[in-house]
C-alpha cells in the first residue's frame, strides 16, 4: 500500500495557530492539536515535496520518548488517539491518525534548551571560529585543545539559545539564560535537559544509534514545569549511526543524508525554492525515517 503524503492540513473548524516548517498546529481551547506532516526541511528550506511517512514517524517517536522518559519529568501529551478527539476533528482521521497528537497548551519558556553530548553542527562551527583567534573556549566552555569535529564531549552540555519565532536561534551562555527567564526556570531547564539526555542517550547506543546532540523546549502548565513539543525526533536531534561514526569530520546524517547528497550534487545555493527531489531519492529518506523509528522504539 502507498502511503499517503499529507503535506499540509486544513481543518476548519478550530483555527490554525502556527504552520511551522513542519508542523500544522491547531488551537482547541486548553488544548493544542499537533499534526505532523510529510514536510521536509534541508538546509533550513522547506522541500517542494514531501517523504511519505515521515510526519507518523516523528509522531510516533515523541509519543515512545513522551512514556520513556515520564519518570525523569511530566510533559504536554493527552492522546494521540483520534476516537479521543473532539467529535469535529473525527472525521478528519486519515490525515490525523499515527501524525498527530493533543497536548495541554503551556506557557512556553522561550529557550531552546539543548543539550550536547559530541561537539558538531553550531558549536563546531564556533570553537572553530573561536581557535583561529586563539581561544578554545565559547559560550562559557573551555573545550580540550585537541577536541576534533564529531568528538565525544567528556561529559554531556546544557547550550541553550534563543527561541526566535522569526530567524535564527542563537546559541547563548548559561548566564545568559539565566538573564532572560531568572535562576529558578534556568536551572530547572538545565537540569531536566541533561537528565532525559543521559537517559535517551544510554538507551539509544544499546540500539546502535548516537544521540549527538537534541533541543527540548520546556513550558509550565498550572505551575508545573513540563516537557513540550517534540522530543528526541529526527528533525530535533542529531542521530548519527553508531557503526558509521568517525571523529575528525562531519557525521552521516541517518535521516536526511540521502537528501543532503543529493542537493549537494546538484549545485543548488541552499536559498529558495528548492530543486524538486527524485522519487529514488524519495523513497531512500522515507527508508531511514523508518529505520530510525524502528530501531528507536522497537515499532513501525
Ligand atoms: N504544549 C505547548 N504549549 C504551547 N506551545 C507549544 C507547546 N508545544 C510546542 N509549542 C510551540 O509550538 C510551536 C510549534 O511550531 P513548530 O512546528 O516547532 O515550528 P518551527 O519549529 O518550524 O518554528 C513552537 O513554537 C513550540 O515552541
Ligand atoms: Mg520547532
Amino acid at each position: 500500500m502507498m502511503e499517503n503524503v499529507v503535506l499540509t492540513t486544513d481543518i476548519k473548524e478550530y483555527p490554525l495557530l502556527r504552520r511551522g516548517k513542519v508542523r500544522d498546529v491547531y488551537d482547541l481551547g486548553d488544548t493544542l492539536l499537533f499534526v505532523a506532516s510529510d514536510r521536509l526541511s534541508v538546509f533550513d528550506v522547506v522541500m517542494p515535496n514531501g517523504i511519505p511517512g515521515k510526519g507518523r514517524v516523528l509522531t510516533q517517536t515523541s509519543l515512545f520518548w513522551f512514556d520513556f522518559l515520564k519518570d525523569v519529568v511530566a510533559n504536554h501529551f493527552v492522546t494521540a488517539s483520534v476516537d479521543e478527539y473532539p467529535h469535529p476533528l473525527r472525521k478528519y482521521r486519515a490525515e490525523l491518525e499515527g501524525r498527530s497528537m493533543i497536548v495541554v497548551k503551556a506557557e512556553r519558556v522561550d529557550a531552546e534548551c539543548i543539550v550536547r553530548g559530541y561537539i558538531s553542527g553550531s558549536m563546531w562551527k564556533e570553537l572553530v571560529a573561536a581557535r583561529k583567534v586563539g581561544s578554545n573556549t565559547v559560550h562559557g566552555f573551555t573545550f580540550p585543545a585537541d577536541l576534533q569535529e564529531s568528538g565525544k564531549l567528556a561529559e554531556p552540555l546544557f547550550t541553550p539559545s534563543s527561541k526566535n519565532d522569526v530567524g535564527h536561534d542563537e546559541n547563548i551562555s548559561y548566564d545568559q539564560l539565566v538573564k532572560l527567564v531568572g535562576k529558578e526556570i534556568a536551572q530547572l531547564c538545565r537540569d531536566k535537559s541533561l537528565a532525559v539526555y543521559e537517559k535517551a542517550a544510554d538507551y539509544a547506543l544499546t540500539k546502535g544509534i548516537i544521540i549527538a546532540d537534541t533541543k527540548f523546549e520546556f513550558g509550565f502548565k498550572d505551575g508545573k514545569f513540563i516537557l513540550i513539543d517534540e522530543v528526541l525526533s529526527p528533525d530535533s536531534s542529531r542521530f548519527w549511526p553508531v557503526d558509521k561514526y568517525t571523529v575528525g569530520q562531519a557525521q552521516p546524517s541517518f535521516d536526511k543524508q540521502p537528501i543532503r547528497d543529493y542537493l549537494e550534487s546538484t549545485g543548488w545555493n541552499k536559498k529558495p525554492p528548492a530543486p524538486n527531489l527524485p522519487a529514488e531519492v524519495i523513497s531512500a529518506a522515507a527508508v531511514r525515517y523508518r529505520e530510525a523509528q524502528k530501531l528507536l522504539t522497537g515499532r513501525g
